[in-house]
């Protein structure tokens, strides 16, 4: 009997809805993965199999057919793992059609079954508070990250076997309910105060900081150029909760959020080195992902040593400067990522003053 699980897709930083069906067809016992899957998924047959007879669940002897639908998105990353391994379960009969119901999937397997951590889980829980699933299963090291959106049930697992035991009405897991502890802040700022004298850098940056103005430093080596720089975010004004989660979403599927800090609430710092690559700053690749310039969203990117980043790095800054947004474009279709940062450059004077 056909068997539905539900699951999530990534397009930026938007999810879509993925239903993931599994059946069998003719042919030799194993599983064949159709839907515009990628390697890492392609790979999940055998992670799939492995886990499901580590649950202690024999695998079918069949070949089963995995479709991940819609068929035009196009999926990335392991984290189908879990629902393709659920679907089995359903599918063999060792779990009722029902067990899914007005639920999210979303994992990555190991051989022994241990649910791994997924990227991207704020942005697929949004996606299936706004769907109107009831809750989402997640890894157990991403679900204070999933909790973060209100009225969506978490079930964090640590194994197949658990979600298995817990769908089966053996050993409920309990759902995940926020502790409210003090985060380990990811950009500790440092302290305005520290700075002495300076009083007119200090003047124009709270003016810069007021505003939202960018700022360029010039000033000879060891004036405290990048300390004052890295100062700034201290003086910016506070994240309202809505930056904060546009913030987290973005670290979230650029996989830079750590465990212990499933919300950022500080502003982000970003000071990449002038050696980073055309993709790194505004974000591409084959799967386009974030560059520091979207990582530096509602935050200060420093670009530190300014003449040195390479002519075409800066002339790529402008157009997300002036629009706020960067739009990368790819043969699969474009992406928007968000890129409002505040922009403050220093550099040495010129040799020839
Ligand atoms: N006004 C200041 N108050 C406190 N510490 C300072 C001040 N100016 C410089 N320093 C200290 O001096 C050291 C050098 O400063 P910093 O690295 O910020 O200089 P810089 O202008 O970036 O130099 P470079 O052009 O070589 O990059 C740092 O350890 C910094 O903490
Ligand atoms: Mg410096």
């Amino acid at each position: 009997m056909l068997a539905r699980v539900y699951s999530c897709a990534m397009i930026g930083l938007d999810g879509v809805v993925v239903e993931v069906e599994v059946d069998y067809t003719s042919g030799f016992p194993g599983m064949t993965i159709v839907g515009l899957p990628d390697a890492a998924i392609q790979e999940s047959r055998e992670r799939v199999q492995a886990a499901v007879r580590n649950a202690g669940v024999p695998f079918p002897r069949k070949r089963l057919v995995v479709n991940l639908a819609p068929a035009s998105v196009r999926k990335e990353g392991p984290a189908y793992d879990l629902p393709i391994a659920l679907g089995v379960l359903i599918y063999t009969g060792m779990l009722p059609p029902e067990a899914a119901e007005g639920t999210m999937v979303v994992g990555e397997l190991s051989l022994d079954g241990t649910v791994r951590h997924a990227r991207g889980v704020l942005p697929m829980a949004a996606t299936a508070r706004q769907a109107g699933f009831k809750r989402i299963v997640v890894p157990e090291a991403d679900a204070a990250e999933a909790a973060l959106i209100p009225d969506l049930e978490v079930i964090p697992v640590s194994s197949l076997g658990v979600l298995y035991n817990h769908l089966a009405g053996r050993k409920p897991v309990p759902a995940y309910t926020r502790l409210e502890v003090e985060d380990a802040p990811l950009f500790p700022p440092t302290d305005f105060g520290e700075v002495k004298g300076q009083e007119h850098v200090k003047r124009a940056l709270e003016v810069a900081a007021a505003g939202g103005h960018n700022v360029l430093m010039i000033g000879p080596p060891g004036s405290g150029k990048t300390l004052l720089a890295r100062a700034l975010p201290g003086i910016l004004p506070k994240m309202s909760i809505d930056e904060a989660l546009d913030v987290t979403r973005i670290y979230s599927v650029a996989d830079q959020l750590p465990p212990e800090t499933p919300l950022l609430r500080n502003r982000p710092f970003r000071a990449p080195h002038h050696t980073i690559s055309h993709a790194g700053l505004v974000g591409g690749g084959n799967w386009p992902h974030p560059g520091e310039i979207s990582l530096a969203h509602h935050g200060v990117l420093f670009l530190d040593e300014l003449p040195e980043f390479g002519m075409r790095v800066l002339e790529v800054l402008r157009q997300p400067l002036e629009d706020k947004v960067v739009t990368i474009s790819r043969a699969q279709g474009s992406l928007t990522f968000p890129a409002s940062f505040q922009l403050v450059g220093a550099r040495n004077p010129c040799p020839c003053r």
